[in-house]
């Protein structure tokens, strides 16, 4: 069996398990707490204490967890052990007739009825609301990728740029002990990266040769033109840091701000290592794809100045035990790489 089929197949198991744990918890719980109700019931003199309201304390709880498949049975079980039990073990105290245990599990198995409903029918509402939530976070993501996409187009032939950065930062994040939906967060936020490149035109984006001092000082601004367009609300917040801040270096030295160590949000400091270790292995106009062993050595070269060194330490152990998501094609290249300035393009 595939492994994300075993996972899913474990990981139903264990969901079941817990259930199954639930139920029987609930169950003692209920029973619990009748008896308990049956027994203050009987020390305090006998069924006419208003201590008979008691009863509505496992009906309810019943009624929270299970809803009225619960309650019911909740019901019938507190009426029984509130009203004729006493009697039949022999016990003192028990002064009520048959009407008026009657009339008690009226009450009970109304409550039980009332209370499992509303539960029930708060259960289903918020089912709704769950999937109304996915489904505009789903939107939010499509939109996300339709946009990255877009500003791909202008840079590369395949667009698949911005998707394996995202996985590669989406496990980054995760490994340096990120909550695993901020990782996923930080993945998709990722892709938007160099969406500002939309407003740098082609012939310097896919200029062959190097740039000339002033096509630099326009490409370099495609950090503040990728926070321009991501300022649009709050959903894009970590994508707008990222954008802004993804070219920032360790020592200070990068752009736009020149932040450096902490004062750059780790979540850029994350796609600063992705998006270099993937450009390095990727075609461009201005250099050949190299092999992960190279750019890997190329990251470590350069950490503490460009990069993160905890972050690449971390990244070269993922890629050394098999837990990074590398493309199947890196390779060697015997193509001259142009070391002058081809770091500053990643
Ligand atoms: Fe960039």
């Amino acid at each position: 069996m595939p492994v994300a089929g075993l996972a899913s197949v474990t990981a139903a198991a264990s969901a079941e398990r817990a259930g199954t744990r639930r139920a029987i918890v609930t169950a003692v719980a209920v029973a619990a707490l009748a008896m308990t109700g049956f027994a203050l019931i009987r020390i305090s003199g006998g069924s006419p204490t208003p201590l008979n309201h008691l009863g509505y304390a496992p009906i309810l709880l019943a009624a929270y967890v299970y809803g009225l498949r619960g309650s019911l049975p909740a019901a019938v079980l507190v009426s029984v052990l509130f009203g004729p039990t006493a009697a039949w073990l022999g016990m003192p105290g028990g002064l009520e007739g048959p009407q008026a245990w009657l009339i008690r599990a009226v009450f009970f198995v109304g409550i039980s009825v009332v209370g499992g409903g509303l539960f029930d029918q708060l259960r289903s509402h918020i089912a709704a609301w769950q999937t109304a939530a996915v489904t505009i976070a789903q939107r939010e993501r499509d939109g996300m990728v339709a946009l990255a996409r877009g500003a791909e187009a202008k840079d590369t032939d395949t667009g698949d740029h911005i998707q394996r950065v995202r996985s590669l930062a989406e496990v980054l994040a995760e490994s340096a002990d990120m909550p695993t939906d901020e990782a996923e967060a930080i993945g998709w936020a990722a892709m938007l990266h160099d969406v500002g490149k939309l407003h740098i035109p082609d012939r310097i984006l896919l200029k062959p040769a190097p740039l000339t001092s002033e096509e630099w000082d326009l490409m370099r601004r495609h950090t503040v033109f990728g926070e321009a367009i991501l300022s649009v609300g709050e959903g894009f917040e970590t994508a707008r840091r990222i954008a802004r801040w993804h070219h920032e270096n360790f020592d200070g030295s990068g752009y736009p701000d020149g932040l450096r160590r902490e004062q750059i949000p780790l979540p850029a400091r994350i796609v600063r290592v992705a998006d270099a270790f993937d450009a390095m292995t990727s075609d461009r106009p201005y250099h050949t794809a190299r092999s992960a062993e190279w750019a890997l050595a190329e990251l470590q070269r350069h950490a503490s100045t460009q990069f993160d060194p905890d972050l690449v330490a971390l990244f070269v152990y993922l890629a050394e035990t098999g837990r990074l998501p590398l493309r199947n094609d890196n390779r060697s290249s015997d193509f001259a790489y142009r070391a002058s300035g081809a770091t500053e393009r990643y």
